[in-house]
């Protein structure tokens, strides 16, 4: 008898990616996925801790996911439910007092564990946790590769962060950094390639970090391990995501400049341009040292487009170093960020911090910085009307015969192409930008390679 899981996931992409495993060795134990939760025997949450409305929205769930199981009981059926991820990690026994009715708590290291959790279940009162940081590696338990759902594919190359940065819960909720080997990184690229992937983005929490084994028994960075998997037929697009300033190193410029693969779009964060808010957010480096750093990529790859993550009142913020950060907005130029309000979190040193932000305060400075942002992304997005470039399509379009792809630069691109498949890499120009989109117009004939959508 199959059963049916259901997964919910939020967060970063690394959760994108567990999930995907975790369906992978369910399916091995007789769960088939659904995207309907009502069908679902199981539900997993997928939760991530990293702001208060982040790890709070999952105990909202939960509500409703109990709801659900107090109606198939009452029908005489049941619903299993699980919790797995960061918020699982970080609060572990604590969750199953909060709310009795989950079934398991699963860290993100110990997903292997999931199906023997779930059958003992069946035989104890009440739930079950596993938050531990086994010896043995997820990534050599669980199944190689689900296929990837689409033309883009996720793969995990490193885990965990080491930084300690005062306001963040990852070094905790993921562990201490670790690398996969080299071999099985490249393995399961040609095994993704294989399923008619063209596309590949390696995540890590501080995936420029990476130092991998290699077979030759020395250690490879991520510059070197993007040169190899360029080698890897099929492979037409390369990004990697997320990245620590401090760890680009030549090698990585070096592989901007010189892997055509490797897409000219980087998410690079920076948090804020105050030197003071820097050093108190232990991220071991100043202003400067990131607006060196972009310079160094530029001159690598001119059409380089950056991306990045600010945080707006950390405590102590003062105007002055509200103002420094949007001074460096001003001198990067991004064509697309990501800004949220400090939010304090259990455990971290910045939470214990004085002085405070009040919340009115974040609130102004995160409106100034957004609306400062989002000029930049529109000003980079209108100046691709009239360009040139490649897109990779994903998906069928709204309108009969439309379909949607991704420029180098991540943007959406929306065009006519009714012979168009999902994989196809074409050569579009820009006839116009939307808010969240481009409209384009193909102007050569696919390169065949994609799938029928
Ligand atoms: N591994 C990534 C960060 C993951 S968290 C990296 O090192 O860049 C993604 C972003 O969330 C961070 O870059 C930061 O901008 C934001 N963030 C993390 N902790 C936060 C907190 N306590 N309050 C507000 N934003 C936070
Ligand atoms: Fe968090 Fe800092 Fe590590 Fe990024 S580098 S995961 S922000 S501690
Ligand atoms: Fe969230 Fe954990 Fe990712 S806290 S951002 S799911 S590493």
């Amino acid at each position: 008898m199959t059963k049916k899981l259901f997964i919910k996931t939020y967060g970063c992409q690394m959760n994108v990616y567990d999930s995907e495993r975790m369906a992978g060795a369910l399916s091995a134990h007789g769960y088939a996925a659904t995207d309907q939760i009502e069908d679902a025997d199981l539900v997993v949450l997928n939760t991530c801790h990293i702001r208060e409305k982040a790890a709070e929205k999952v105990y909202s769930e939960l509500g409703r996911m109990r709801l659900l199981r107090d109606q198939r009981r009452a029908g005489g059926s049941d619903l299993t439910i699980a919790v797995a991820g960061c918020v699982a990690q970080a609060e572990g026994e604590a969750m199953l007092q909060r709310a009795p009715f989950i079934d398991v708590v699963v860290g993100p290291q110990a997903y292997h564990r999931l199906p023997e959790m779930l059958a003992q279940r069946g035989r104890v009162a009440s739930g079950i946790v596993d938050t531990d940081f086994p010896v043995e590696s997820k990534f050599d338990e669980l199944p190689a590769v689900s296929t990837p759902s689409g033309p883009s594919a996720f793969l995990t190359v490193q885990e965990g962060c080491d930084k300690f940065c005062t306001f963040c819960v990852v070094p905790y909720t993921r562990g201490a950094e670790t690398s996969r080997p080299v071999a099985a990184i490249l393995a399961e690229a040609r095994q993704l390639a294989d399923q008619g992937a063209c596309e590949i983005t390696l995540l890590g929490q501080n995936v420029n970090a990476f130092h991998g084994q290699a077979a030759d028994g020395g250690t490879w960075g991520l510059g070197r391990l993007i040169r190899s998997l360029a080698e890897i037929e099929g492979l037409a697009r390369i990004r990697y995501t997320t990245s620590h300033p401090r760890d680009v190193d030549d090698e990585l410029i070096a592989a901007h400049r010189d892997v055509p693969q490797l897409m000219p779009f980087l998410h690079l964060p920076v948090q804020s341009g105050s030197d003071t808010i820097l050093a108190a957010m232990n991220r071991k480096h100043r202003a400067e040292d990131y607006l060196r750093i972009v310079d160094r990529l530029r001159e690598a790859r001119p059409d380089l487009a950056l991306s990045s993550d600010f945080i707006v009142g950390f405590p102590g913020e003062t105007d002055q170093d509200f103002e420094a950060t949007l001074r460096l907005v001003e001198q990067v130029r991004f064509a697309q960020a990501f800004s949220f309000k400090y939010s304090p979190r259990p455990g971290t040193p910045a939470s214990l911090m004085k002085k405070q932000v009040k919340e009115s305060v974040k609130a102004e400075r995160l409106a100034a910085l957004q609306e400062l942002l989002e000029r930049q992304r529109r000003s980079f997005d209108e100046n691709s009307v009239g360009v040139r470039m490649d897109v990779l399509i994903e998906r069928d379009g709204r309108d009969p015969g439309s379909k949607v792809g991704r420029s180098p630069w991540l943007q959406i691109v929306h065009l006519d192409g009714p012979d168009l498949s999902v994989g196809d890499l074409v050569t579009v120009e820009i006839t116009g930008s939307h808010p969240r989109s481009l409209a384009g117009r193909l102007v050569s004939p696919p390169e065949k390679r994609g799938r029928a959508a």
